[in-house]
């Protein structure tokens, strides 16, 4: 039996507001800005198809046991774990799960929103014609001069919280499934003007290869690498392992699918991963750029092209206004979890709780900035090497081991604990189907993920 809660938080008006809040927190800098360098960091190709496999094997699946677990429980992360975990018949100490998607959270949010604040920056940029000319080293030049003034960090890091603060003390509902509705296919319709100038540049085949072709041998050798990065980054870029997912899954409807739904989801995410790889990859060659130049890459690649192209200021500042919006509606469903948690358990206003939220990530914030100028240094960590010190640490810790480690315990709870009858109450799906999830769940996508471990801790 469905135990038929309903969310002190609010509903969603119809199924629509759900799949487009969900996109919209799937889509944000993870796609335009974390796929491409990752991509280029990773050899391309090989990182395309690992990435590709582990959303079908763990990111769909996992996706769906997130929502269906946040629509049975209603509640917070944190609440909606433990009330699940005792109506099963299991400890409340599940509520872990929920605590340590909420620090997932924090740490993701004071980075994410620093890298938000460089696009944030580089709106007015395009609009004032800076890039006007399109000399790829006087770009380059404007970058490094950016990253390494914290103070001018600081500003645009400060803006970028208070923007996220402003919708989430209101409620994710108002604005947010606005927002969405026009932004996201705006943001997809500039994607493809972009691929298009990629088209006219001379080495367009050799980017669409690079990202196309799995270069086995170079795979081979660095495999580990390739694989942690790839799936660490589909947890992230599906928003999942931590209850962003699962607190926008609270507020569904209960007759609307869960299946098509993630289905929908993942499937327009990785859509504009691939098609931001295809605008940036070409360029990269064209102008003698290098693809594994890390979290610079689209902010050096991009602005060549909309210094050269006609319009580019008007799609250049269009461009860099609509990631500002897929950044704002994916940093929102980082902090909800949080804020729904002090809400219920800390007896305080959701304007207070979200504002006590935007405080902790700012001041986390200022870790990431020093990152890029006083405070960076190169270092290995978790079988990866990287040279931005904090941030890169934060970057890791979360992506590569937090979500995965959230994903893990997620199928695990849904494929094992949870009853048939609750699971098949929330999927209501044909048996075939719901046959294969519960395979998917129980065994693939948590095997999955001890592999991934096992990498990282060098067994594997
Ligand atoms: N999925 C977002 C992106 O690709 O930019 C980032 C993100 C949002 C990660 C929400 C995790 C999360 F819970």
């Amino acid at each position: 039996m469905s135990a038929k809660r309903t969310s002190i938080h609010g509903q969603w008006s119809s199924r629509w507001a759900f799949i487009l809040a969900a996109t919209g927190s799937a889509v944000g800098l993870g796609n335009i800005w974390r796929f491409p360098y990752m991509a280029g960091e990773s050899g391309g190709g090989a990182f395309l198809l690992l990435y590709v496999v582990c959303v079908l094997i763990m990111g769909i699946p996992i996706m769906m046991a997130e929502i269906l677990i946040g629509r049975r429980g209603r509640q917070s992360p944190v609440n909606t774990m433990r009330i699940i975990a005792e109506e099963e018949g299991y400890t409340r100490q599940w509520k872990w799960l929920g605590i340590m998607g909420v620090v997932a959270g924090f740490l993701i949010v004071s980075y994410y929103s620093v890298i938000a604040g460089w696009v944030l920056a580089y709106v007015f940029r395009a609009a004032t014609g800076s890039f006007e000319g399109g000399d790829p080293e006087a770009i380059a030049q404007m970058f490094s001069d950016l990253i390494s003034d914290p103070e001018r960090l600081l500003a645009w890091h400060t803006i970028f919280i208070m923007m996220t603060v402003a919708v989430v003390s209101r409620g994710v509902k108002s604005g947010l499934e606005m927002a969405v509705r026009f932004l996201m296919p705006a943001l997809f319709f500039l994607l493809l003007v972009m691929v298009g100038y990629a088209m006219s540049t001379e080495r367009f085949a050799e980017g669409i290869m690079f990202m196309l072709r799995p270069d086995f041998t170079a795979m081979k050798e660095n495999f580990r690498e390739v694989f942690l990065n790839a799936s660490g980054h589909a947890f992230f870029s599906l928003s999942l392992g931590m209850g962003a997912i699962m607190i926008y899954g609270s507020y569904l409807s209960d007759r609307t699918s869960i299946t098509s739904a993630a289905v929908l989801i993942a499937s327009a995410d990785t859509l504009i991963a691939i098609l931001a790889s295809f605008a940036i990859f070409p360029l990269v060659f064209t102008y003698g750029l290098e693809p594994a130049q890390g979290p610079g890459l689209i902010f050096v690649t991009l602005p060549i092209a909309f210094g050269q192209m006609p319009g580019g200021v008007f799609f250049g500042t269009l461009f860099f206004l609509l990631l500002t919006f897929a950044a704002w509606t994916s940093a929102i469903s980082l902090i909800e979890p949080a804020v729904t948690w002090l809400v219920e358990n800390g007896g305080i206003s959701r304007i207070k709780a979200t504002a006590y939220t935007g405080l902790v990530a700012w001041i986390l914030g200022i870790a990431t900035i020093l990152s890029f100028n006083h405070w960076a240094f190169p270092f290995t960590f978790a079988g990866v090497s990287k040279e931005n010190g904090i941030f890169d640490i934060i970057d890791i810790l979360t992506a590569n081991i937090m979500l995965p480690l959230g994903g893990l315990a997620i199928a695990i709870f849904s494929g094992w604990l949870m009853s048939r009858a609750s699971t098949m109450d929330e999927l209501k799906v044909k048996e075939n189907i719901y046959v294969s999830w519960r395979f998917v769940i129980k065994f693939l996508a948590p095997v999955g993920v001890t592999i991934i471990f096992l990498n990282q801790i060098g067994i594997l």
